[in-house]
Order: C-alpha cells, then structure tokens, then sequence
C-alpha cells in the first residue's frame, strides 16, 4: 500500500517557483492561522520576536495572507512535492510501509493531543526540613534546600509553594541531640516541633494537606528507625507502640496523613486502630509500602544528621535486588488498611511503582529522595545536564509508571515551571 508518488527534483523546484514570491500564489498559507491559533492555545510560551517571525510557508506574513483572506482570494491546495533536502541526500524510494508512528508525532498540537500522561503542581507533595533555630540554614548536599526555621522560614516556604499551586507538604523535623534517646520518646511529646509546627501551619492556611513521618530516627540517639536492642536487633512490636503513639500525637495536632516510613511489620494495621480508639478515623495513613534500603537517601540523613550510629537498616527496608517482596509489602498494607501506598527511592524504582500501580487500585506515592535531587542539582550546576528539563522529565517518568502523587523537593520549582514562570 505504499505510495508510488516520488519525488523529483523537479518537483522541488516547481515548489520553491511557486511559494517564492508571489502574489498569484497562496501555496499553503492555509497553515498560517492553525499556526497562529496553535500558539494561542497551548502553554507553549513564544516570545514577541517569534511571534513576529511567523510567516506563511510561502514568505508572506499573516497579516498578508489574512488580506487576501478578506479580499476572496483562498489558498490552492498545497503542492504534492517536498523542500529541497540537502545535497547528497540518497535518491531512494519510500520504504513500503502502512505503519509510520510518526505521523502522529509531527507536530506540537498533534503530540499534545495523544500525550497520555500530564502532570500538575496538584500531584506534587513538598517535603520540608524544619528545626528549632530562627533561620534557615542551607542543606549542603541537597542546594536550594534548607532546615527552616519553623515560626518564619517555614511560613514562607509554604505561601511561596501555594503560590504556584501545591498545597501538600510533608515534615521532617530536625532535632537537637538532647533530645534523642534509644526509645525515641520525643517523637509523642505532643509539644514537640512537629506537633506545634501543624498547629502553626493549620492556623494560618487552613486548607493545605500536612503529611507527616512516622518513625523513631529523627528522635533516636541511635539514629534507627526503630528501638535498638543490646545485641543490635531492631525490637519490631515495642517500636510499632511507639510509632502508635507518635502518630496519634500528630493527629491530635490536625495532621491529615501520617506516613509511617520504619518498615517495621504490621504498623499499618496497629496505627489505624490507635488513631481510630481515638475517633481519628478521617486522618489517612499513607503507607512506605516498598521502602528500600537505599544508598540515594545520603543527603537526607545528612540534612537531619540521623545517619544509623552503627550498622545499616537493611534488617528493615528492603533489598534493592528484590521485586516480587513488594507484593508481599502491598498485600499487608492493603490488607490493614493503608489509604496510599509508597515507593521509595523513585526513578531507580519505576518498575516497583508500575508493579504496584498494577496490583492495587490505591493511590500510588513515588517519593524522589534527596540523593535523586542532589544529582540532578549537581549535573546541572556542573553544566552536564539541563536542570529544568531533566527535572521535569523525571517528574513525568513517576507520574508514567503509575504514581498519582510525587513527594519531591522540586515541588515548588517544577510547579513554577508548569505555572508558566521558568525556573527556581
Ligand atoms: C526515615 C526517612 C528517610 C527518608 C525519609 N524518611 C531516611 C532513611 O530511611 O534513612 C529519606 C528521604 C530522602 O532521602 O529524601 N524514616
């Protein structure tokens, strides 16, 4: 079924006589106001000068071809040849093929209309690093990030965000040395930074949705996930009574999810009992269904300085190398109640996100950890890689492979770009 039509250089050359410049020719400025309304109705941005430079295939501006528009002079259908290709080019007939996928990709309205997935600052969770200090103090390994100072830089980190339309956030609290112990218990004290933190945010925007991290290791002196027993075990069923209590002391404070990222076994179920005995059954949990032990967290624990005092979490979070155990993962948490489930690390994760996407009908988090920021920030500082369009690339490859929400500290920028206003 191919076309027999080819293509000669006569041919190309009756094309260029014909849009040359001619009055008689309206060659194929019927293209002119798809063009102009394509720009019009897409976010693509075009500046002035562009704009100005739009011209009919044949030479002629849009205000031309609209003047013969108006004085009844209709374009010719366009000629049956193609622009001159470069010299040198093989003189060969056109494969006999039916199927040419791109067809449906030639051209910006084309591509925008079979686009399947789409991304908006809704989707976007923002994690933010909050201490006791007054200032904000900048995040080595993870640059354009900060632990902020909760009473004001936290405030205005969160206004900026909702600005440009993400109002999700979830905390992640940095705290002093004395405060930590081997059972965590600041972690319940219901007058604890985080605690106080949501009220302070509840009070001031009312409709944003707070996420907040169940575990012990911002609170241990051991820097685990879970209490620690003398021979190095991680005690499971004495840190998921810790974790119920820490969770309930967030909702106390108005939190709406609390996300247990310990990976110890069965907290989903024990925390959605303790937060319904206490008629918190409207706060969701949302569960780090597959959480891996992971080497891209490094930035993080430095942020919070909760790297593990000793050891490695890897008796918790799973092994990288396994995919078939996240089912066993999201069996449990589905099985006890969970309102979302998670997988962490992101983009060296895709396949667990479209496994779980394929397995569960609940919504699915994919958390860009810090160590996927630091090396996009790092590539891009070093002018290897374009930062903002491998940002926004990363972000669409989560939301392809199934996560219908992102925890990603590009929140706020990659939600100005979607809101039109560039980068940082
Ligand atoms: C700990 C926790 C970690 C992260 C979120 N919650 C670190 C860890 O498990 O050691 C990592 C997030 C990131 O790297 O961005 N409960």
């Amino acid at each position: 079924m191919a076309s027999t039509v080819s293509f000669s250089p006569a041919n190309v050359q009756m094309l260029q006589a014909r849009s040359g410049h001619g009055h008689a020719a309206f060659g194929s400025c019927s293209a002119v106001p798809r063009a102009g309304s394509r720009l019009r109705s897409t976010a693509v941005r075009v500046s002035s000068e562009q704009e100005a430079a739009v011209r009919a295939p044949s030479g002629r501006t849009i205000e031309e071809c609209e003047a013969d528009a108006v004085a009844g002079k209709f374009p010719a259908p366009p000629p049956l040849v193609r622009p001159k290709a470069p010299e040198g080019t093989p003189q060969i007939r056109p494969l006999d093929m039916t199927k040419r996928p791109r067809r449906n990709r030639k051209s910006p309205a084309l591509r925008a209309a079979f686009q399947e997935t789409s991304i908006s600052p809704a989707n976007f969770v923002l994690p933010l690093f909050i201490h006791e200090g007054e200032d904000d103090a900048p995040i080595g390994a993870m640059p354009g990030c900060y632990r902020l100072g909760w009473r004001h830089g936290l405030l205005d980190e969160v206004y900026k965000a909702r600005d440009v339309g993400v109002n999700s956030f979830v905390l992640f609290p940095k705290v002093p040395d004395a405060l930590k112990s081997p059972t965590g218990d600041e972690a319940y004290n219901d007058n604890g930074l985080v605690p106080r933190t949501i009220r302070l945010l509840k009070d001031k925007f009312p409709d944003i949705v707070i996420y907040t991290d169940v575990a012990l290791d911002p609170y241990s002196s051991d820097g685990h996930d879970g209490i620690v027993r003398e021979d190095g075990v991680i005690m499971n069923d004495e840190t998921v009574y810790q974790l119920c209590k820490q969770a309930v002391s967030q909702a106390r404070a108005g939190a709406d999810v609390v996300s247990p990222s310990d990976m110890m076994d069965g907290r989903v179920g024990a925390l959605r009992s303790a937060l319904d005995a206490e008629g918190f059954h409207d706060v969701s949990i949302m569960s780090y269904t597959a959480k891996y032990a992971s080497s891209f967290y490094g930035p993080f624990r430095e942020a919070l300085d909760s790297n593990p005092r000793f050891g490695d979490k890897k008796t918790y979070q799973m092994n990288p190398a396994n995919y078939r155990e996240a089912l066993i993962e999201t069996a449990a948490d589905e099985a006890e109640g969970a309102d979302i489930l998670l997988v962490k690390p992101g983009l060296p994760y895709l396949d667990i996100i479209r496994l779980l996407r394929d397995n569960s009908a609940l919504p699915i988090a994919a958390y860009q950890v810090s160590g996927e920021y630091s090396m996009i920030k790092a590539g891009g500082a070093l002018g290897m890689i374009d930062e903002q369009k491998v940002m926004m690339e990363s972000l669409m490859c989560l939301r392809r492979a199934g996560a219908d929400i992102i925890l990603t500290y590009f929140a706020r920028q990659a939600a100005g770009v979607l809101c039109g206003m560039g980068s940082k």
